[in-house]
């Protein structure tokens, strides 16, 4: 696509493979669970745990709008951030930046918790052994997480509807492209050299999967 001030690239490559990948991760971690079978949970599992990883060093290392440096969390903007009077000033709305986060909090935690549970009859999780005495705890704080993942990806839908079918932002289409279709002149236009951050990608999220197959 040619680029103009409605159309910058401003989402990487490595960071639209994470967000399809993730999708793909939760779908298969919350079925694999739910039809029990934990076996191949627990692989679906860490994979996410390393998807997320990616994503945390990805804040640090990706291209401008991937950093966490670039998000937006003033408690202010965010407040007045659907007031008639706040026109869209940025690609990272603050509401989005603090959803990001919860997102990447609420992910890591429900896989490690994984990591030490139990179902107590049939499975016990890789590093259950390590705290026996918590197993029980952990399998709790684990069953109850997933119900704040699900709350979260309900009001995520609601707002990628609100901002694509409402505001017309076209935001599913730059999630897929990676370019802006926004009119606002202080956009960055990201210059990616995506190599790195997809094989980053691929190490991080597959290495777990390998370690827990082969040790
Ligand atoms: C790190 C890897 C993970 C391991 C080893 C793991 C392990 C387990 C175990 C042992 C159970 C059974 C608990 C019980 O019987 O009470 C379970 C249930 C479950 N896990 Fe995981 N888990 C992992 C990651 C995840 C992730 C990332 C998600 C969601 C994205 C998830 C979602 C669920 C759900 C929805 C259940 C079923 C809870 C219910 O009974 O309703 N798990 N997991
Ligand atoms: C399992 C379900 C999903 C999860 C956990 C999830 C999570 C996330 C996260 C964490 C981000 C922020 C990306 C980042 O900066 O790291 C994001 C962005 C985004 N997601 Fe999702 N997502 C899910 C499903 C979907 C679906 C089904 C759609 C719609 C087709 C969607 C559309 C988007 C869009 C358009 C953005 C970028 C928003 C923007 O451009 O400002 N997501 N998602």
């Amino acid at each position: 696509m040619k680029e103009n001030i409605r159309n910058k690239k401003i989402w990487d490559l490595p960071l639209r493979l994470f967000h399809i990948s993730l999708i793909i991760l939760v779908i298969g971690s919350i079925l694999s669970a739910k039809l029990d079978m934990l076996n191949l949970h627990q692989y679906f599992g860490v994979a996410l745990l390393g998807l997320i990883s990616f994503r945390i060093l990805w804040g640090f290392f990706g291209t401008y709008y991937s950093r966490f440096k670039s998000f937006n969390l003033s408690i202010i903007d965010a407040l007045f951030q659907f007031s008639k009077i706040n026109s869209i000033t940025s690609v990272r709305t603050p509401i989005g930046c603090y959803s990001t986060l919860i997102f990447i909090i609420a992910l890591l935690s429900i896989s490690v918790s994984g990591l030490f549970s139990s179902d107590d009859i049939l499975y016990d999780a890789p590093l259950a052994f390590l705290i026996p005495n918590h197993t029980s705890y952990l399998t709790y704080i684990h069953n109850i997480l997933h119900y704040l993942l699900y709350s979260l990806i309900g009001i995520h839908i609601i707002a990628i509807i609100y901002y694509q079918f409402f505001k017309k932002m076209k935001i599913i289409q730059r999630v897929i492209d990676g370019y802006s279709r926004i009119e606002i002149s202080n956009i960055v236009s990201i210059n990616e050299k995506p190599l790195i951050g997809i094989l980053l990608l691929l190490i991080l999220t597959f290495l777990p999967v390998l370690i827990l197959l082969f040790f």
